[in-house]
């Protein structure tokens, strides 16, 4: 069989310069017409993966599975659910990503399993203490571990489930169809690193390791982020580097950021990590018009390994989490962006980021240009590029989880199937309905959404320095005006957003170029020096000194004034 992954630069940081675009196999494209995406569907649209400018798909799961978590509740780890085809089907799409220099990255959910497993089919019947039994995590009361706090409040009381067969508790972290595995068993350790290498000698180019803090459990703690979750993530991953060159581990990590940081361990657990506490400031900052809840999350995040990277996103297939902010911040987020308590889900909000930004196309581009200029790699959410809309009356997160909106055809152009056996109606809102809001309309239209999307990816991608270089926070008396510089091997990159939706002015200290002027990237407009300094405009093409326009952003680069190759 040749190497699957024989089309990609052979770069062990790639996933540094990469742009990530998140895809439910559900939910993007159906191939035979019963309603429900699957992989030969999203294999026909690898072209346009390709071109809106992404080099990396994170796919959810995609396993046998009852489908009771959307498939994180998995039946079956080395198969392909039938409803998105097979195996084979799997191997030509990831041989069909890796042939337009796409990788791919799939789920490692090994937390829990479904109860519908075939380990926990046999745990529950074993004997006490049996190596079958002790897959799982079991105790005679459910007082156990009562610090630990529950993560579905909105559909679980308790951590521990009574199972009749077993006549006893077991453990789970989230629904309690989904019992958790048990780290203090070596046989667990063997059927995960199974798994993993099952995939990854496919082809595959990186793991998103679900809900990763909850692996172990111990007496008297909260039971995440434990020293012995870690030495098996230390494992792991020196099993897979031992095996496969190249590939990456993603932490979902959902912690503060001195706890999330570990995931990356001395550069030898996970490459990547989400940078959960990050998300919600954004959009704090934004409706606030301050850049403290940003700067101050970054100034709180450690330094990391040189060969590791966050994961930047703004929204994503699960509720926009408020886990990771104080009482008060929450509060004051369900306040201004999910005034509907439908809106409201566990502890978050189960909106886009269109709908969120009241379909504002100003306050949608400031934060996807923050999301491609802030230290990591963004995460794209399908859909996103287009502004889709949701569907706050589905259950759970199923509204943020609707059909991908194509055309103005029928079911929006993503199945041909009778429109009532679609998996998820697709979006009928009147602002945001399909037949308004899809692919096909807006490559017609090169001042769509769409289009800037993929100018401002492909303009990230001519500039290193936004995936590898260094962060400087810059600090101008305005805070409205968040500031900063990114360089790497000599390439200096100024990013000023203003956060307001009212013109600013502001006084940055470039002190340290001196000697450069800055270029604005887009345009490529050179700024003129004022005695004060350099003061900046966001109000092309005038230019006038020191003001930046209402939810505006710049990207500068600083370069030497007779340097004939500003790009
Ligand atoms: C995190 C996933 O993102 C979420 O969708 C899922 O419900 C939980 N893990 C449980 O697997
Ligand atoms: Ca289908």
């Amino acid at each position: 069989m040749p190497d699957s992954q024989e089309h990609l630069k052979n770069d062990p940081l790639w996933f540094k310069d990469a742009i990530i675009y998140e895809v439910p196999v559900r939910a993007f494209a159906d191939s035979n017409c019963d309603g429900i995406g699957d992989f030969q569907g999203l294999t026909e649209k690898l072209d346009y993966v390709k071109d809106l400018g992404i080099t990396a798909i994170w796919i959810l799961p995609f396993f046998p599975s009852p489908l009771r978590d959307d498939g994180y509740d998995i039946g079956d780890y080395k198969n392909v659910n039938h409803i998105y085809g097979d195996l084979d089907d799997f191997q030509e799409f990831l041989d069909g990503a890796h042939e337009r220099g796409i990788r791919v990255i799939i789920e490692l959910v090994v937390n829990h399993t479904s109860d519908q497993h075939p380990w926990f089919k046999r745990a529950r019947k074993a004997p006490k203490g049996s190596k079958e039994r002790d897959f799982y995590v079991w105790s005679d009361t459910p007082e156990k571990y009562p610090e630990v706090r529950i993560i579905f409040q909105d559909f679980e009381n308790s951590n521990w489930a009574w199972d009749p067969v077993a006549k006893a508790y077991y453990w789970h972290r989230f629904y309690s169809h989904q019992p958790d595995l048990n780290y203090e068993n070596p046989a667990v350790w063997e059927a995960v690193f199974d798994v993993a290498d099952f995939w990854f000698s496919k082809g595959v180019d990186g793991m998103r390791l679900d809900a990763v803090p909850y692996l172990c459990v111990k007496e008297g703690t909260n039971c995440e982020n434990l020293p012995e979750t870690h030495a098996f993530l230390k494992q792991l991953r020196a099993y897979i580097d031992a095996k496969y060159p190249n590939r990456m581990l993603l932490a979902e990590a959902n912690q503060w950021p001195e706890d999330a940081a570990n995931y990356y361990g001395n550069g030898d657990e996970c490459h990547m990590n989400f940078h959960f506490p990050l998300m919600p400031r954004l959009f704090m900052s934004l409706r606030m018009e301050d850049s403290f809840p940003i700067a101050d999350i970054l100034n709180q995040t450690p330094l990391i390994p040189d060969n590791c990277q966050w994961a930047l996103f703004l929204r994503n297939h699960d509720e926009l989490t408020l886990e990771m902010v104080s009482d008060e911040d929450r509060d004051y987020m369900y306040r201004v962006y999910a005034q509907d308590t439908q809106a409201r889900l566990n502890l978050g909000i189960r909106r886009r980021l269109s709908t969120l930004l009241g379909n504002d196309r100003g306050q949608v581009e400031l934060l996807s240009s923050l999301l491609l200029s802030l230290p990591g790699t963004p995460v794209i959410y399908y859909g996103d590029e287009i502004g889709m809309g949701d569907n706050i009356y589905l259950g759970d997160r199923n509204g943020v989880r609707t059909p991908m909106q194509w055309s103005g055809d029928r079911n929006a152009g993503f199945s041909r199937a009778n429109p009532q056996k679609l998996y998820a109606p697709v979006i009928v809102d009147p602002e945001y309905h399909y037949e308004a809001i899809n692919v096909e309309a807006q490559q017609g239209n090169t001042n769509s959404l769409l289009w800037w999307t993929k100018r401002l990816i492909a303009t990230r991608q001519r500039f290193q320095a936004f995936g590898r270089g260094t962060f400087e926070l810059l600090h101008p008396d305005n805070h409205k005006v968040l500031a900063f510089t990114r360089t790497y091997n000599g390439e200096h990159i100024l990013v000023v957003a203003n956060l307001s939706r009212f013109v600013q002015t502001v006084e940055l200290d470039l002190s340290a170029f001196a000697g450069m002027v800055p270029v604005e990237i887009f345009g490529r407009s050179q700024f003129r020096k004022s005695p004060m300094g350099f003061t900046f405009s966001a109000s092309v093409p005038t230019l006038s000194i020191g003001l930046c326009c209402n939810s505006s952003k710049q990207w500068l680069k600083c370069c030497n004034p007779n340097d004939r190759n500003r790009n």
